[in-house]
C-alpha cells in the first residue's frame, strides 16, 4: 500500500501564522498556572456592544439560521452602502457581505489572478495576504518599506517595482503591524498610477474606524475601480462572528457573486442580522468612546516602550499595534519574543510574522488590552531587563 501523502506544491510556500504559535504556547503556560499578559493578539478586548448581541439573539430566536443571498441580506448591504459619503456612495449591487475580510480577500484573488501573476505588497504587512495570493496561484511580491516611507508603498515605489507580470497592488491603511496610514492625496496618486499601469488596486480598510488624529477617507473616493475591503471584526468588535464586506468595481460584480456562491454559499446569517445594529447610534457612540480609550493606550505604550529601549520611529496613526524596533535589546526578535513570554510572562508578536525586511529587529505590541494590563506588562519587561542575565 502506498502511504505517500499527496500535497499541493503551494504548501511549501505557505508559512504558519507564528503569532498563533506564541498564543498556544501562552495558553499552555496559562494552563500551568502562569499569569500571561497578551499583547500578541490582534483582537479588540472590548465585548461586542449589547445592542448588536441582542440583535443576534433575536435573529437566532426568529430562526434566521438559513442561507442568505450569496452577497448578504439586502438591508445590511444598504446600511453598508450608506456608510460611505454620498459623493462616492456605491450602489448596493456593488456591496458584498463576506465571511470576515479574509474571505473578501480570497474572492478578490480568485477573481483576478492567473498562475504566475504578481501582486505587490508592503513588507512588513499582514501575513495572511501572501498566503491568500499563493492559494490562488499568484506570486506575492513584497517591497521592503521602513519608517522613512511610513511603512507604506507609494506611487513611486509601485511604479519602480511594477513588471509585466504585475496584476494588482494590495495596501492596508491603517496597516497591520505598523498602524501607518496612507494620506488621501497619496492614495489618489497611487490609484492613478495603478490605473495607468493597467493593474488593479485593492485597499484593506479593516482598521479604518480606528484612526486617531488624521482624517482619512475611504480609498473609494479615489476611484470606483478600486476593490475596498472592510470588516466587522476590529472597529466593530465582532471578530468571532466572521463578518466583513467589500465594495466591488462594477466590472467584477457578477464574477465576485458567482465565486461567493461557490466558495462560501453565504455569510453567517445571525451575524448579518446582528450587524444591522452595528450602524445604530447606540453602537456608534460606544465605538467612538472605545476609540478614545485606544488612543490613550497607544500614547502610553509608545512612550513606555521608548523608556524601555525600543524605538518607535513613526507614531502609529491607527489600528491597535505598535511595531517597535527592538534592535537595541536583541538582534533576534523571535528569541526575544519567546524570552518575553517565558521569563516576563508577556506575549508579543515577533517581526518574522510580518515579513522578511529587518524582521529580526522588530516586535509587534498590540494595545487591544486594558491600560492596567499594559502598565503591568511594561513593568514586567522593565524588571526582566534589569534582572535577566541572558538578555
Ligand atoms: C490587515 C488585516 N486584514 C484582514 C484581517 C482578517 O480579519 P477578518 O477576517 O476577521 O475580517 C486581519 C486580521 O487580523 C488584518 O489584520
Amino acid at each position: 500500500m502506498n502511504h505517500d501523502v499527496i500535497k499541493a506544491r503551494r504548501l511549501d510556500h505557505i508559512r504558519p501564522f507564528h503569532v498563533m504559535e506564541i498564543l498556544s504556547e501562552a495558553y499552555r503556560l496559562q494552563a500551568q498556572g502562569q499569569n500571561i499578559i497578551h499583547l500578541e493578539v490582534g483582537e479588540p478586548d472590548f465585548p461586542t456592544p449589547e445592542v448588536i448581541t441582542q440583535a443576534g439573539i433575536e435573529a437566532l430566536k426568529a430562526h434566521q439560521t438559513r442561507y442568505t443571498q450569496a452577497l448578504g441580506i439586502p438591508p445590511l448591504r444598504e446600511r453598508i452602502a450608506e456608510y460611505y459619503p454620498p459623493a462616492y456612495r456605491p450602489g448596493i449591487e456593488r456591496i458584498a457581505v463576506t465571511t470576515g475580510s479574509s474571505s473578501a480577500l480570497q474572492l478578490v484573488f480568485a477573481c483576478l489572478l492567473n498562475p504566475g501573476d504578481e501582486v505587490l505588497l508592503a513588507d512588513p504587512g499582514y501575513p495572511c495576504n501572501q498566503n491568500f495570493i499563493r492559494c490562488y496561484n499568484g506570486i506575492p511580491k513584497t517591497i521592503p518599506t521602513d519608517a522613512s516611507a511610513h511603512y507604506q508603498l507609494n506611487a513611486q515605489s509601485i511604479r519602480q517595482h511594477w513588471t509585466e507580470k504585475t496584476r494588482a497592488v494590495l495596501l492596508g491603511t491603517p496597516a497591520n503591524p505598523t498602524g501607518s496610514i496612507i494620506p488621501d492625496e497619496e492614495m489618489r496618486r497611487i490609484a492613478a498610477t495603478v490605473r495607468q499601469l493597467g493593474g488593479v488596486l485593492i485597499v484593506d480598510e479593516i482598521y479604518h474606524g480606528l484612526v486617531y488624529e488624521a482624517k482619512i477617507q475611504s480609498a473609494l473616493h479615489a476611484g470606483d475601480d478600486i476593490f475596498i475591503i472592510n470588516s466587522f471584526s476590529k472597529y466593530y468588535g465582532m471578530t468571532g462572528r466572521r463578518l466583513g464586506w467589500m465594495v466591488t468595481p462594477e466590472a467584477y460584480q457578477a464574477d465576485i457573486e458567482k465565486l461567493a456562491q461557490n466558495l462560501f454559499i453565504s455569510p453567517n446569517t445571525p451575524a448579518q442580522y446582528a450587524a444591522l445594529q452595528a450602524f445604530s447610534q447606540e453602537a456608534q457612540a460606544e465605538f467612538e468612546y472605545r476609540r478614545t480609550i485606544l488612543r490613550q493606550r497607544r500614547d502610553f505604550l509608545v512612550s513606555a516602550l521608548g523608556d524601555l529601549g525600543f524605538a518607535v520611529p513613526c507614531i502609529p496613526g491607527g489600528a491597535f499595534y505598535v511595531y517597535a524596533d527592538s534592535s537595541r535589546l536583541s538582534d533576534q526578535s523571535d528569541e526575544l519574543a519567546l524570552k518575553l513570554l517565558h521569563e516576563a510572562m508577556v506575549g508579543v508578536a515577533p517581526g518574522k510574522d510580518f515579513g522578511h525586511y529587518r524582521h529580526q529587529a522588530h516586535i509587534r505590541f498590540s494595545y487591544a488590552n486594558s491600560m492596567a494590563n499594559l502598565q503591568e506588562a511594561m513593568e514586567r519587561i522593565a524588571t526582566w531587563l534589569r534582572v535577566s542575565p541572558t538578555n
